[in-house]
């Protein structure tokens, strides 16, 4: 197993003019500038629900499949879960459905920094149990880089600097997927409504589709001033019909045996009501987290309406198509006790 040497002096080979920094860094555009919508994503996100849903495909299909991962952002997701499904018998294609996240990707400049969910994966940062496993598959698939100025970005421009402020000690290294298995990385543009007019002909071992639900279903529970203008031009009052659609999409789309992965972010699994909704399906939540418009920040409020059952469960579960056989933990706010959530559901009929 090749692990890239952690304190390597740089060749003078690939030391450029002027390498990444303040103040002339380009921070990422971590909304898309066109439809306002969040792009955040990190290099194995929600270890858990990745291990569940990694250990299903190699199960079910041990001679290989096709993995589509739709809502891969700039790719790092799809980069994670090709390096943990490492046999060429896999292939892993990327999908997002935002211009913004798939220049990103063109680019293919990864950014890992100091105190970030993925900075275990800094050469010099002690790891144990499964973060030393994923970041052995890191180095495997990631060489890295020192691009010029113009080519720096990065996930989230706030947090960043917010973090770089606070840490003397802040480290942040660039990465490329390595030139020997840059083809294997393929991310197109792509919107999961349309699944069924992509390559009609194929079935798919494995479909992700994590922390984008509530993107085109308008579940704003905290969102953003701009995004609730955004979401406000939404139907956000079809919900139900917006996602069993998707999922009877899905369903058809996979193998027998096959998977639909979802993230861990509390929306996509807590649903605003539709307006229409019976009594009986509405569940009042007190004390719940808001975007207050005044003061710009997350505060409690009481009286949410929201689905009693997630939608997406009632979905899956109709006709006893799916079975959930991964979960993960999230919660409606840090405050708030953690809960259990079925992330990988396996399509069973
Ligand atoms: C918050 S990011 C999550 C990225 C990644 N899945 C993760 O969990 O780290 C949401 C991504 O979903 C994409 N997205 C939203 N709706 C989509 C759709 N209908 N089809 C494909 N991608 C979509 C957005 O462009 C954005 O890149």
């Amino acid at each position: 197993m090749k692990i890239s040497a952690p304190n390597n002096k740089i060749p003078n080979n690939k030391i450029p003019a002027q390498t990444c920094g303040q103040p002339a860094f380009q921070g990422l555009l971590y909304v898309d500038t066109k439809t306002q919508m969040p792009l955040d994503s990190w290099f194995f996100r929600d270890s858990e629900t990745l291990k569940a849903a990694i250990s299903e495909i190699k199960t079910t299909f041990p001679a290989g499949a096709e993995i589509w991962d739709f809502a891969c952002s700039n790719g790092e997701e799809t980069i994670s879960i090709k390096s943990l499904l490492d046999s060429p018998q896999y292939k892993v294609i990327g999908y997002d459905s935002s211009i913004s996240a798939l220049q990103l990707a063109k680019k293919g400049i990864y950014t890992v920094f100091s105190n970030w969910y993925d900075s275990f994966l800094l050469p010099n940062t002690k790891t144990t149990g499964d973060e030393n496993f994923f970041k052995s598959k890191f180095y495997e698939v990631m060489e890295e880089v020192f691009p010029p100025e113009k080519d720096c970005r990065i996930n989230n421009k706030t947090d960043y600097f917010n973090i770089k402020k606070f840490y003397l000690d802040f480290q942040e290294k660039y990465f490329s997927v390595n030139p020997k298995i840059r083809k294997a990385i393929d991310i197109r543009k792509g919107d999961i409504t349309l699944i069924d007019n992509y390559r009609n002909q194929d079935k798919v071992g494995a479909i992700f589709f994590r922390n984008a639900l509530y993107q085109m279903t308008g579940n704003d529970l905290n969102e953003t001033i701009e995004q609730r203008k955004f979401f406000a031009s939404r139907p956000v009052d079809n919900k139900k019909e917006i996602i069993e659609e998707l999922v009877n999409k899905i369903h058809s789309k996979l193998e027998l045996g096959g998977i639909f992965v979802l993230g861990d972010h509390i929306k996509d699994h807590l649903f605003l009501a539709d307006r229409n909704l019976p009594d009986s399906e509405v569940i009042l939540l007190k004390n719940t987290p808001f975007f207050n418009i005044w003061n710009k920040k997350h505060v409690c409020a009481s009286g949410l309406r929201l689905f009693k059952e997630s939608p997406v469960k009632t979905a899956l579960e109709k006709y006893g198509r799916f079975i959930p056989v991964g979960f993960s933990k999230t919660e409606l706010d840090i405050a708030m006790p953690k809960i259990k959530v079925p992330t990988v559901w396996k399509k069973v009929r």
